[in-house]
């Protein structure tokens, strides 16, 4: 496995773009999905979608347990139920420095395929609905600072800005 950079709010185009779909179910899909667990690991965050790695695929990992060990892939997946709504609150390993809210639903049913292409459904409420719908817009090139005001969208990017540069190179 290895570790893939994680790309920033602005700075790379698959980012900001709507994803492809998944057509190919091959090695080279299962080595990716690992490495986006390490690399979510290893970044100390609970989901990963492919466009934050810069690429422009409808994959995402994700993993809201508590020891770090019940990961599952969702690929090329689609909100078919949604219920609930409440102002959430969330960081993005794309936009490090800041946590912004965003209007969600508080339960969703997903259909989605895994790394060898066969469908499942999932559910989630609260945390897990929240972190489903969070990265799903990631694969329509949507972010959680979009859902703000260009005022306070402009505030974010200038904090993230300043978190890269105090952390760089660390
Ligand atoms: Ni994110």
């Amino acid at each position: 496995m290895s570790l893939i950079p994680i790309v920033y709010y602005s700075h790379h185009p698959a980012l900001h773009k709507v994803a492809e779909p998944v057509t190919e179910f091959n090695e080279a899909l299962a080595k990716l999905v690992q490495d986006m667990y390490e690399t979510m690991y290893h970044a100390d965050g609970c989901g990963l979608a492919a466009p934050q790695i810069g690429i422009a695929k409808r994959i995402a990992v994700i993993d809201i347990s508590e020891e770090k060990d019940k990961p599952f892939c969702i690929i090329n997946p689609e909100i078919i139920e949604r219920s609930g709504e409440k102002m959430m609150s969330a960081g993005c390993l794309s936009v490090p420095g800041t946590y912004t809210t965003a209007p969600r639903s508080t339960y969703v049913k997903v259909r989605a395929q895994d790394e060898t292409g066969k469908f499942f459904e999932i559910e989630g409420h609260d945390l897990l609905a929240h972190c489903l719908q969070h990265e799903i817009d990631h694969l329509y090139g949507k972010l959680n600072i979009d859902y703000l005001s260009s005022l306070k969208k402009n505030i974010s990017l200038k904090k993230m800005e300043k978190f890269l540069k105090r952390t760089k190179g660390k």
